[in-house]
């Protein structure tokens, strides 16, 4: 089984963390999309996508990246790490994927720390920030280790 993991996590490398801790689980090649070089998808039997979340949106470059690769009927997963952890931020990834033809067979995600005072006033940030601090914490890579079990026995 070869799994590939493309993700972005230019921020504080906390969904890199996640990536890692799937990639311990299953033998995965991780592209990170800031290196910019070709991806090739095919010799892959499952391929993983991954994102922080800033200002209420995964990375659009991942999206871009997306739309340019060769997806019909492939196995794929998202994930995402965030300040408040929800799955819903994976919306934009599942479509983008669905559009492609490609095969969603689960969706992550936890919290990621930030530092709020580094990008807004905002007091709910403020709030945002101390409950995400430490993670993604030994938890989450549990969690994130059950889930790549579930996603390579998927396929
Ligand atoms: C500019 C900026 C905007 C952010 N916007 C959101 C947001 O809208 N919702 C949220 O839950 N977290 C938000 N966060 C927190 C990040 O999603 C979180 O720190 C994430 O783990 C970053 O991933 P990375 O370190 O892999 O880049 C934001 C962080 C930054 C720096």
């Amino acid at each position: 089984m070869k799994v590939l993991i493309i993700y972005s996590s230019h921020y504080k490398g906390n969904t890199e963390k996640i990536a890692e801790r799937f990639s311990e689980k299953a033998d995965c090649d991780l592209i990170n999309i800031k290196d910019n070089g070709p991806i090739h998808t095919e010799k892959y039997d499952l391929i993983g996508f991954g994102s922080g979340v800033y200002k209420e949106s995964t990375a659009p470059r991942l999206v871009k990246i997306i739309s340019q690769l060769e997806l019909e009927g492939k196995p794929v997963f998202v994930f995402s790490t965030s300040g408040v952890g929800i799955k819903s931020y994976n919306r934009s990834l599942i479509h983008a994927l669905e559009m492609k033809g490609a095969k969603v067979r689960g969706s992550f995600s936890c919290k990621g720390s930030f530092v709020a005072k580094e990008f807004t006033d905002v007091r709910i940030f403020a709030l945002m920030s101390r409950l995400a601090k430490g993670h993604p914490n030994n938890r989450d890579y549990k969690e994130a280790e059950k889930f790549m079990m579930n996603m390579v026995q998927s396929v």
